[in-house]
């Protein structure tokens, strides 16, 4: 096989922003496309001269691909990618690989069966400059044991008129969440790829606090590591100008970057535990130098994840994106919700019975749908 024959499933934004890419990807070979609303369909069938299907099961069966990218709303992914794993599909999913935890298992469990495939997610972020860097400064050990991480990231303002875009956003039953589930499972997946997985979680969401939305548009949240180490995560969709202020502190110095793209890196000559316990100067502080780093402006993006999905199922290149480590970003996001609604504080992994309850009740309680979606 020298090239993959693509299918796409949802024709909507992100849909028809994956096929502007597929010109600019020479191994590829968009061959067909899905979506529920014909209008958009047809419009995708025209455009492309692909072959449609107005349900998504029957362009997995149809034989005219060998990869599928699932860009439907949250609720669908896990069945699509599901379906496709299970008739010898490669499969490149959306974020986030689902709203539930107890779903993204399901998935990767038929990963699991077939080692011979490749199961992605679309965390263009991990391919950025700046995060890669980031994520290298970090695993390189160069900062010590972490101690602390925080993230202000509130650069996702939308407005009013973002919610009601489409129906089935910012509702329990057909986003099944707000920011934590559409916009942030980016930042969380970067979180589990840079500090690892958090053990507990203790989180405040506020409902509807800038939009007239059921689902939630400010959070603010805290992590507690294995090691002890704690973390601060605050997000919202309602502030503008939003910040990206990211800072990790470990044993060794730490690390910051905002909005600039700049990282600024102080590293310490020796452990600053050490420092602290053995120093005899009552106001002394560790030696350490500081400098700028300026990772490469641009690069990154939709492209390069579709670029490495291809050669990883054509070269048997690593994936960058692996669609079975999208379940800790659902995780987390999970213990966000859990812990928000009700006040307590979370360990992870989260039962997820008790998720997936809250959830249908969440739903059955709600002034915008009632009807359980695919997966709960
Ligand atoms: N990675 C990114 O940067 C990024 C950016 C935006 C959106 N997204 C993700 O892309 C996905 C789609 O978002 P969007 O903004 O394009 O939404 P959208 O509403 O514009 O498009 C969704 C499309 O899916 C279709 N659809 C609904 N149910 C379907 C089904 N069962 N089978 C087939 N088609 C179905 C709808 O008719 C619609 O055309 C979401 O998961 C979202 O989180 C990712």
């Amino acid at each position: 096989m020298n090239e993959v024959r693509v299918g796409v499933i949802g024709c909507g934004g992100m849909g028809q922003s994956h096929m502007g890419i597929f010109k600019d990807l020479p191994r590829l070979k968009f061959t067909a496309a899905s979506d529920s609303m014909s209008a958009n369909l047809d419009k995708v069938v025209t455009t492309y001269g692909v072959k449609g299907f107005s349900d998504g099961h029957e362009l997995i069966k149809s034989g005219l691909c060998d990869a599928i990218i699932i860009a439907t709303p949250h609720y669908f992914h896990p069945e699509y990618a599901v379906a496709a794993l299970q008739q010898g599909l490669h499969v490149l999913t959306e974020k986030p690989v689902s709203v539930n935890a107890s779903a993204a298992r399901r998935v990767n469990d038929a990963a699991a069966k077939r080692p011979d495939l490749k199961y992605a997610a679309m965390f263009q972020m991990r391919t950025v400059s700046r995060w890669k860097k980031v994520h290298q400064i970090v695993a390189s050990g160069q900062l010590g044991e972490m101690r602390r991480f925080h993230w202000t990231a509130t650069g996702w303002f939308r407005t009013q008129a973002y919610y009601g875009s489409g129906s089935w956003r910012a509702t329990w039953a057909g986003e099944g969440g707000g920011i934590l589930a559409n916009q942030c499972p980016h930042n969380l997946d970067l979180v589990y790829w840079i500090t690892g997985m958090p053990k507990r979680i203790h989180a405040h969401l506020k409902l509807g606090r800038y939009h007239d939305i059921e689902v939630e548009d400010d959070v603010i949240a805290y992590f507690e590591y294995p090691n002890g180490a704690t973390g601060l995560f605050v997000t919202s969709t309602g502030e503008f100008p939003g910040s990206d202020y990211f800072e990790i502190a470990g044993d060794r110095g730490k690390l910051t970057f905002t909005h600039d793209g700049k990282i600024d890196l102080t590293l310490t000559d020796g452990s600053i535990a050490e420092f602290c316990k053995t120093s005899p100067g009552a106001w002394s502080s560790p030696t350490s130098s500081r400098m700028t780093i300026e990772p490469p402006a641009g690069g990154g993006g939709h492209k390069d994840v579709w670029l490495n999905f291809i050669a990883a199922i054509l070269d048997g290149t690593p994936l960058v994106t692996p669609g079975v480590e999208g379940l800790h970003s659902v995780e987390i996001s999970n213990a966000m919700i859990l812990s928000g609604l009700t006040g307590k504080t979370v360990d992870l992994p989260t039962n997820h019975a008790e998720f997936d309850d809250l959830l249908r009740g969440l739903i059955r309680k709600s002034k915008k749908s009632t009807t359980l979606p695919p997966g709960l």
